[in-house]
Order: structure tokens, then C-alpha cells, then sequence
């Protein structure tokens, strides 16, 4: 199978080329990207999404649309601390280009170097649970919270990944599902509200997921349902990892409670993703895409610096 690219300039430099991941897994489209609208809306609409790869796109629309357009890139989603901390970078630069590409290229070292980290976390037969997408697309290669995995597999070692769907956008089922079997991995894919029975019959060795925002007192924003998938994990005495680069943490939040959260329209719970509406017109809906795991609930955050154990 071949390497899915998520992000890549094109050749001439003046538009960004990307996977419409809204798309997988059963169309591969590549889309391009020339206008302020098209990339602030590319974000917006997850066509892009994961933090450190939305941070990477950031960094190219900046190159190519100019400093002046860094408020509206930042503004397209409030939550992952990558978006903000790349366009902060290129606003800084003295040589955009140059920039961009280093920022994509340090992401690729931290993913590999996260991902050796992470393996030295688990063994041979294992079995993981994992959440939202935290692979190669949400990134630039190999992933976070499926780096491991990933960097296992390449070395014949195998593990029973457990997926879940991760409701509403499915960024589990579709996405991690694709990207684990790609891989090689043995995947089973279960819905949201099955962990708890997973975890209780004793297929569960180690929860790893990757994280959108970190603060500075450990808490951890990832995609809704994380936080959930650590109390099960504390229940049960299983390890709960949380995967990111240092360029995740943002030691301008003390605490998960300065975290916006961002808040994503009731459409994507009531049709999105199927045939017909599932839920009566007009419905009043709530859609958080994140959630905030305390530090307590978290056995260690793994970067390309280390595995940082909480002491208790
Ligand atoms: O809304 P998404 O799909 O951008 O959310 C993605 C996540 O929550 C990921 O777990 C997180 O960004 C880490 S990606 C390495």
C-alpha cells in the first residue's frame, strides 16, 4: 500500500495540496488549495485536522498567503495549541519558506523519536485501545499515539489494536482503521460505549492517544471521549498514555479549565455521516469536539524529550 501524504506544496509553490480526509476511507482525493478561504475552511472543516498537522498546514498557508492573513488561519479552530504555535512561528521568521519546511521536517523527527518512546511502553501480543486519530494523517509520518504501533509493526512485532469509532466524525473507524491495517496491525473496530466491556474482559493492556493541547499542570485536551476512556482506565489499572511533541504543551495554561473547547454544529451528530438524519429536526444538540483529562487520570505524556511519568 502506498504512503497516504497528507500535505505537500505543490510544485510551484503557490498553493498547498492535501487528502480531503473528510473523504476516507472510501475515496483517496487529493484537493488544491490556492485562496485564504479555501485554508482557513480546509481546517475548519477537518479536510486537514489532527493538531500537529494542522500546525503544518498553517505553517504553508502562511508562506503563501503572508503574515497579515496569521489572525484568520489561527482563528479557524480554537482548541489544538499546534495551529497557533506554527503560525506564531512563521510570523517570527525571517525566511518563510524555509520555515514552513523545517516545521513539517522537526514534526517528522518528533513523530519517529515519540514513536520509539512509546514502544519501549508495551510488548509483543499486546492488546491497545486507541481513540480518535493519532496516526500518520493526523501529522507528518508515523503518528503519535499510533506511532508505536506503527514503528512495531515494521519490526514484526504485533499488537490487537482496539479502535473506537470516535462519534460523531468516525476519525476511529475511518481513519485509524485505514491507517492500523495499512500498516499491518490487527484491528478490531468497536463502537463509543463498548471500551468499558473490552477493557473488563481483560483485552486491554495499555490506552495510548494523542493529545491537542497539554497544560502546564498535565491536563490533557484530546478529542471528546478521552476523558472517559481514562476514568474506565483507572477502574481497571490500565495504563493510560497520552502521545504528543513538545509543541503541544502550552505552558501558558496552568490548568485543562483555560482550554477552549471547541464547539462543533449539530449537524455532524445528526446526519453527517449517514443516509438519512438520524435524530428528529431540529433536535437541540451538543457537540463538544474535545474533552480535558486530568493529570491524576494520566500514567505518563511521551514526547521526542522522553516519557514523563506522574508522580504520585
Ligand atoms: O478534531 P480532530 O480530528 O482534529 O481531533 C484530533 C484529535 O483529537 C487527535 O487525537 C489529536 O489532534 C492528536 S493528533 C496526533
Amino acid at each position: 500500500m502506498q504512503e497516504l501524504v497528507n500535505i505537500r506544496l505543490s510544485d510551484d509553490e503557490n498553493s498547498i495540496i492535501i487528502l480531503d480526509q473528510r473523504l476516507l476511507p472510501n475515496k483517496i482525493e487529493y484537493i488544491e488549495l490556492r485562496t485564504a478561504e479555501e485554508m482557513y475552511d480546509a481546517i475548519k472543516l477537518l479536510k486537514v485536522r489532527g493538531a500537529p498537522a494542522i500546525g503544518i498546514f498553517a505553517a504553508y498557508a502562511i508562506f503563501i498567503l503572508g503574515r497579515e492573513y496569521a489572525d484568520y488561519i489561527k482563528s479557524a479552530r480554537p482548541t489544538a495549541v499546534n495551529l497557533q504555535w506554527a503560525v506564531d512561528r512563521m510570523v517570527n521568521a525571517s525566511d518563510l519558506l524555509a520555515e514552513c519546511k523545517a516545521i513539517h521536517q522537526e514534526d517528522i523527527t518528533m513523530c519517529r523519536a515519540i514513536s520509539e518512546n512509546g514502544l519501549k511502553l508495551i510488548k509483543n501480543g499486546d492488546g491497545v485501545l486507541t481513540h480518535c486519530n493519532a496516526g500518520p494523517l493526523a501529522t507528518s509520518k508515523y503518528g503519535t499515539g499510533l506511532g508505536p504501533l506503527i514503528l512495531g509493526a515494521e519490526r514484526n512485532m504485533r499488537f490487537n489494536v482496539f479502535v473506537d469509532e470516535t462519534r460523531p466524525l468516525l476519525q476511529g473507524s475511518r481513519i485509524t482503521a485505514l491507517e492500523l491495517i495499512n500498516a499491518g496491525l490487527d484491528v478490531t473496530l468497536i463502537c463509543d460505549n463498548m471500551a468499558n466491556t473490552v477493557m473488563k474482559q481483560g483485552k486491554i493492556n495499555a490506552v495510548f492517544v494523542g493529545a491537542d493541547r497539554v497544560a502546564a499542570n498535565g491536563d490533557v485536551a484530546n478529542k471528546i471521549g478521552t476523558s472517559g476512556l481514562a476514568v474506565l482506565a483507572k477502574r481497571y489499572g490500565i495504563p493510560f498514555y497520552v502521545f504528543c511533541p513538545s509543541s503541544t504543551i502550552d505552558m501558558s495554561c496552568k490548568t485543562g479549565s483555560d482550554i477552549v473547547i471547541e464547539e462543533r454544529s449539530s449537524d455532524e451528530i445528526t446526519r453527517l455521516y449517514f443516509a438519512e438524519p438520524v435524530a428528529p429536526v431540529g433536535v437541540k444538540c451538543f457537540n463538544p469536539a474535545f474533552d480535558v483529562t486530568e493529570a491524576e487520570l494520566i500514567t505518563a505524556v511521551i514526547t521526542e524529550k522522553g516519557t514523563f511519568i506522574k508522580q504520585s
